[in-house]
């Protein structure tokens, strides 16, 4: 039995044990492409769309991915991924906060994950999965977590389940939604 003491190891719990059938998958925030490579390997998906604002994220990703070839890479805010992923999604991911190693002051927000959530929401399959994982060890990622929690729970219990987990005792808490 797989050790859980960490976020990437519960999703990965999850991908591996839950998640079935993923044709269409987007990596909302692709950073460094771990959580792009993980999809790839364990749901392969026909496709995957990639979003990030930060072309060193991409250059990263696009090193760590360089095996696969059923992915693409866009330079683009995650609220505007409908105007490049055009069909129905089977699988999401948001890993939030800021690029490790990079700039701390380039950071996800609120606002705009929400906005990207509506529109996610309209184009998720019925047995879909969204994941995020939310980094409140400091203040940006405590406010960006109360903020989309509100949203979170007032969505209708009859159409989306939403799961939460986290890690009482750890230093930098993470934060799991799907
Ligand atoms: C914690 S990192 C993601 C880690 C990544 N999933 C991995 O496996 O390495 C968060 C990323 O979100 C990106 N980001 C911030 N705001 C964004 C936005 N509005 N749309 C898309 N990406 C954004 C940052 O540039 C950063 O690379």
């Amino acid at each position: 039995m797989a050790v859980i003491n960490n976020t990437k190891n519960l999703i990965e719990f999850f991908m591996r044990n839950y998640v079935k059938d993923v044709k269409i998958a987007v990596d909302m925030t692709v950073g460094n492409g771990f959580d792009s490579k993980n999809i790839l390997e364990i749901l392969k998906p026909e496709k995957l769309y990639c979003f990030d604002i930060q072309q060193e994220a991409l250059d990263n990703s696009k090193k760590l991915l360089e095996q696969y070839s059923n992915y693409e890479l866009i330079l683009e805010n995650h609220k505007n991924f409908d105007k490049f992923v055009k069909e129905n999604i089977d699988f999401a991911i948001y890993n939030l906060g800021y690029l490790p190693k990079g700039d701390k002051f380039i950071t996800t927000n609120a606002i705009d994950v929400e906005e990207s959530l509506k529109k996610l929401l309209e184009k998720l399959n019925s047995k879909g999965t969204i994941f995020i994982t939310f980094y409140i060890g400091h203040l940006s990622g405590q406010m960006e977590s109360l903020e989309l929690s509100k949203y979170l729970e007032s969505l209708n219990q009859k159409e989306y389940t939403i799961l939460k987990f986290t890690f009482e005792n750890q230093k930098i808490i993470h934060l799991m939604w799907l």
